[in-house]
């Protein structure tokens, strides 16, 4: 059993990553707090709360940063929907629950001295609350078991600008003071999460299977995914979707699915076309590694415990190997030696 602490800014993908995690028997999901990104965190905050509403989560939500440490916020509304979930909220005129903590970061530090080598992080949006949570306390943060982050991109072309992935982007002097606090980070980067897509007739029958499960989340799935989906076809051409933070979530469902490799990081944060990029340098020379990339996961056993898990579907091995990975490919250079 792994104790989870999930930040978010939940966002549709996120939605499906803490029903994943909420559903996984190898996670104690000790607390979830909320960061500013696809939407601002009043939004994501709402969007928490409902799923703990639905799913009858027993677990503490606290809200922390609504801007980056040192830039404006930067949201994905045309991605996510206004409220986060495609307008699910919005056109359900879904009543805010009144909240107003504003305590993730000194959260997280709790959490972090009192469970220390048991907890894992999983960072599913900007790192705006871990930075924070360092400023506070660095020492516990270094000693938590691990901080996974759904982030970055290494090899081929970013989400966000041509080479930059949207939570590095939104705020990477926040991942920058993280990695500079000498915080060992996990990034589960697009090079991979982009390499397995959920096709838009797969994930609608596996909604339309999940009613009688919980009828209430369906009905938010059915509207988010829908939302979602419709922006990959129109950005990326593909009739359906990514789902980058689920995965992210897999890292701590069952880490021997995942390949992880030690590496340098960098963090531009000042270029005009470069800021918020992800520079890897593999080669662990003169200076030490600060960091782990992951590079290979096992999506046939993730897309199944994924689907099982958040949809009560059982997806066959066939249908994931033939219409779920993407020949997505990261380089577009090659040599011949004819
Ligand atoms: O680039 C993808 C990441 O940015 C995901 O976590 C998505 O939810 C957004 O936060
Ligand atoms: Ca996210």
């Amino acid at each position: 059993m792994t104790r989870v602490l999930i930040d978010t800014d939940a966002g549709v993908d996120d939605t499906l990553a803490i029903v994943y995690a909420a559903s996984s028997p190898e996670i104690e999901l000790e607390m979830v707090t909320t960061v500013s990104g696809n939407v601002p965190v009043r939004e994501v905050t709402q969007n928490v709360l409902y799923l703990k509403e639905i799913l009858k989560l027993g677990v503490p939500v606290h809200s922390g940063a609504d801007v980056p440490r040192a830039r404006k916020l930067v949201t994905a509304p045309e991605v996510h929907g206004e409220d986060g979930v495609g307008g699910f909220r919005n056109s359900n005129h879904v009543p805010p629950v009144s909240w107003e903590t504003k305590d993730a970061a000194k959260k997280i530090v709790s959490a972090a001295i009192d469970h220390g080598p048991k907890l894992t992080i999983v960072s599913l949006g900007p790192m705006t609350n871990l930075a924070d949570a360092v400023a506070i306390d660095a020492e516990a943060i270094r000693h938590v078991q691990r901080i996974i982050q759904m982030g970055g991109v290494f090899t081929g072309y970013g989400n966000t600008t041509e080479f930059t992935e949207f939570n590095i982007y939104v705020d990477p002097e926040a991942a920058d003071f993280v990695l500079s606090n000498g915080i060992k980070v996990k990034f589960v980067p697009l090079d991979l999460t982009e390499r397995l897509f959920f096709p838009r007739p797969i994930l609608e029958d596996m909604v339309r299977k999940s009613r009688t499960k919980n009828p209430q989340l369906a009905r938010l799935l059915k509207k988010a995914l829908r939302y979602y989906i419709n922006y990959h076809r129109r950005t990326e051409k593909i009739d359906g979707c990514f789902l980058h933070d689920p995965i992210a979530v897999a890292a701590a469902v069952n880490p021997r699915w995942f390949k992880f490799v030690d590496s340098l990081v960098s963090i531009e944060t000042k270029g005009d076309y470069t800021s918020g990029m992800t520079i890897a340098d593999f080669r662990k020379r003169q200076r030490s590694c600060n960091s782990e990339i992951a590079v290979a996961f096992d999506a046939k056993n993730f897309v199944r415990d994924f689907t099982r898990k958040v949809f009560g579907a059982l997806l066959h091995q066939d249908v994931i190997k033939r219409d779920c990975i993407t020949a997505r490919s990261t380089t577009t250079f090659d040599i011949t030696l004819n």
